[in-house]
């Protein structure tokens, strides 16, 4: 049973998945950080590189596209810990490419990892925050998912999945004392935005009114936010943070 309250975050060792981390871990939580099985020696280094406070964040062997292993993997976590506080739905890939030229493959990778991946770390970790009374469920969606972009309709789709999912569960959860928000950031400075071509770059920051890319901790600090008590009466929310590059 832990004493501190708990955050499992899914995706943890990309760009924003480590900012969430440190936000977290800083405002005391012990973090779970989700990594891909078979990655424990590159989790093992990325902890040791960012020297996370007091051993707060330890990190967890989970394939948030597998069904049975997240039932399995997070029913443990439950019995370990006792509580789960705060989930915080991140992973998330790309397969940028046209429509055109879209394999079924590369569409059915990101609706796994991004859509899919909801259903398989939430339901387990759910039924726990009901019975509890309280949880907060934080899921990482995109500017994307709401305007859609060139070459993304794989990830666009997956990405305004996540809001649907978000409003629906926020209604169920509301009498559990459970929120359900979501976070759509714009372009942020992590690896995923600098794999993009130069000229490809250079064409979005310059539709971006603020001129520059998100930094991780700008998003991080906002799932703190959502997570604290003083969001209590925000559910179905989807919060975005994107310099203006994106009103609706
Ligand atoms: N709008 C309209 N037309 C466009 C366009 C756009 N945004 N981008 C490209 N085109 C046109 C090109 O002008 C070109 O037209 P012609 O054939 O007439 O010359 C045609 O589409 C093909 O373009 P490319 O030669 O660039 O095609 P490609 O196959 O080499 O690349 C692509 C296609 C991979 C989708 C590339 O355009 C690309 O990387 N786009 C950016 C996708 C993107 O923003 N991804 C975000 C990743 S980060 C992330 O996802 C995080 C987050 O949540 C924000």
């Amino acid at each position: 049973m832990s004493e501190s309250k708990v955050a499992l975050v899914t995706g943890a060792m990309g760009g924003i998945g480590t900012a969430i981390c440190h936000s977290l871990a800083s405002d005391g939580y012990t973090v779970l950080a989700t990594h891909r099985p078979g990655k424990e020696s590159s989790a093992q280094d990325w902890l040791q590189e960012e020297v996370f406070s007091e051993g707060r964040v330890k990190t967890l062997a989970l394939d948030v596209c597998d069904t049975t292993a997240c039932g399995s993997t997070l029913k443990d976590v439950i019995e370990d810990y006792g509580h789960i506080d705060v989930l915080v739905n991140n992973a998330g890939i790309t397969r940028d490419t046209t429509f055109k030229r879209m394999s079924f493959e590369q569409w059915e990778d990101v609706i796994n990892t991004n859509l899919h991946s909801l259903f398989n770390v939430t339901q387990p970790l759910f039924h726990s925050m009901c019975e509890q009374g309280n949880g907060r469920i934080i899921n990482i969606t995109s500017i994307n998912g709401l305007k859609g972009q060139f070459g993304q309709a794989n990830y666009a789709a997956a990405k305004a999945g996540m809001i649907g999912f978000t409003k629906s569960l926020a209604l169920e959860s509301a009498r559990f004392g459970v929120t359900v928000n979501a976070v759509a950031p714009g372009y942020t400075a992590t690896p995923m935005v600098a794999a993009l071509a130069d000229d490809v770059l250079d064409s979005i920051k310059a539709q971006i009114p603020e001129k520059r890319l998100a930094t991780p901790k700008e998003i991080a600090e906002s799932i703190s936010y959502l997570a604290s008590d003083a969001a209590g009466f925000i559910t179905g929310e989807t919060l975005n943070i994107n310099g203006g590059q994106y009103m609706h």
